[in-house]
């Protein structure tokens, strides 16, 4: 979810990339530190909309993508590459597949002056 953050304290101190390197519509994936560990990251993009989330899918713990940062993406639907789990965009839920009624870990964001950035917890 995009989050508002007010203060420059709040948020890591790199972005997670420019708001233009998000395709309209799609999903741009990022390796950044969450809690200390390099983690694989999806960041989508709705309009003004960011959400950022785990390149992990709960069935199996696998990653989303086909290929490093090639997702399986339609205007509202994204599939696991792996068993072919649906999720709901933006919000990740799961909604059809191996874990349906489960949802996509989603990190913390704010967007600001045209970035992506995490808000650690
Ligand atoms: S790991 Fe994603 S559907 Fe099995």
């Amino acid at each position: 979810m995009t989050h508002d953050a007010s203060s420059s304290t709040d948020v890591t101190a790199e972005p997670l990339c420019a708001l233009h390197e998000i395709p309209g519509g799609g999903v741009l994936e990022r390796v950044a530190r969450v809690d200390g560990e390099p983690e694989s990251l999806l960041i989508l993009r709705r309009g003004d909309e960011v959400h950022v989330f785990f390149n992990v899918c709960p069935h199996a713990g696998r990653r989303l993508d086909f290929a490093p940062g090639r997702f399986m993406l339609d205007a509202d639907t994204l599939l696991c590459a792996a068993h072919g789990a649906a999720f709901a965009i933006p919000g990740g839920a799961c909604i059809a597949g191996p874990c349906r009624g489960e949802r996509l870990r989603e990190v913390r964001s704010a967007v600001r002056d045209g970035h992506v950035w995490l808000v650690p917890a």
